[in-house]
């Protein structure tokens, strides 16, 4: 499968490494942000838009043969700023490619959604075995997104594939990030699965690097297509150097949110 893909939330980090890499997997790129992207490539289109109006959603997903949802708040906020930003545009993303009749849409979703799940004591954790546990607001918009991207499936036939992304960053920064991180090249090779895997109906997936220390099952992201290449052992040494070994009994390290279930991430430090 190959085609015009519409990346929401372009400009951000994870976005910015799609428009990238995407193109070089044959998908051509249509890019959406609220803010425009700073640098657009030769051959990607872009749109400045808000994800949650429906109208230019429906304009800027016509003519896509998939959409990747990425647009959104990426941490805890308020409840009006999630519920806004990142429920309101789920809806508005899933809704636009059912008008448009676009067949696969490619969602965000976090390991946030499930974050109060205790860490398994040996093994690894199965997705099936993390049903909606959220650790924060931010949380409950992407348990809404999983459940709005089955609705989809099962009521209009889309494919919707949600990734559970861990920590999507350049490089590990913490110890939890050993086990939760998902590389830049890794995350581009997990999109591209999620694209292009054959009729996929309703997938939900951890969206990890194939980390040493991973408790993360990928046999299913596995069976998608995705091959991970990446492991952030190779900045174990320094970090543990600087944080010291993880503690698997502490509250960061011993749930599937880590900090995020922490009393930092309670209400009253995200008042409006
Ligand atoms: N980076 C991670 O570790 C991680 C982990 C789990 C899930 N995710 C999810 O992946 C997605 C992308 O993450 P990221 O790290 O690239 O985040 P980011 O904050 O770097 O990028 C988000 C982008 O969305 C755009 N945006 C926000 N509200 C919008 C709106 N209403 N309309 C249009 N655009 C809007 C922002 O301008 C920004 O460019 C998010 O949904 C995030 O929740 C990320």
């Amino acid at each position: 499968m190959s085609g015009l893909v519409l990346v929401t939330g372009a400009a951000g980090r994870i976005g910015t490494w799609l428009r990238g890499g995407l193109p070089e997997r044959g998908w051509a790129v249509r890019s959406l942000d609220v803010v425009p992207v700073p640098d657009v490539r030769p051959g990607e289109e872009q749109v400045v838009a808000d994800v949650t109006d429906l109208v230019a959603m429906v304009d800027a997903t016509e003519g896509a043969s998939a959409v990747v949802h990425m647009a959104g708040i990426s941490g805890e906020s308020t409840w009006p700023a999630i519920r806004h930003a990142n429920i309101e545009g789920t809806f508005c993303a899933l809704e636009a490619a059912r008008l448009t009749g676009v067949p696969r849409v490619v969602l965000a979703s976090s390991n946030h959604a499930t974050g109060y799940t205790p860490r398994p004591d040996g093994g690894l954790l199965r997705e099936v075995d993390a049903p909606p546990r959220p650790d924060t607001y931010y949380g409950v918009s992407k348990v809404t997104m999983e459940a709005l991207g089955s609705l989809y499936v099962d009521r209009y036939g889309l494919d919707v594939v949600c990734l559970r992304i861990g920590s999507a960053f350049p490089e590990p920064t913490t110890t939890r990030q050993l086990s939760t991180w998902l590389s830049p090249d890794d995350t581009v090779s997990l999109v591209d699965a999620a694209l292009t895997t054959p009729s996929p109906g309703f997938s939900v997936v951890w969206g990890v690097s194939a980390n040493t220390r991973n408790w993360w099952d990928l046999s299913a992201a596995r069976a998608l297509g995705y091959e991970p290449q990446d492991d952030a052992e190779v900045y174990a040494e320094a970090l543990i150097e600087v944080h010291g070994e993880p503690d698997l009994g502490d509250q960061v390290h011993g749930r599937v949110g880590g900090e995020y279930t922490t009393a930092e991430f309670d209400a009253e430090h995200f008042s409006a």
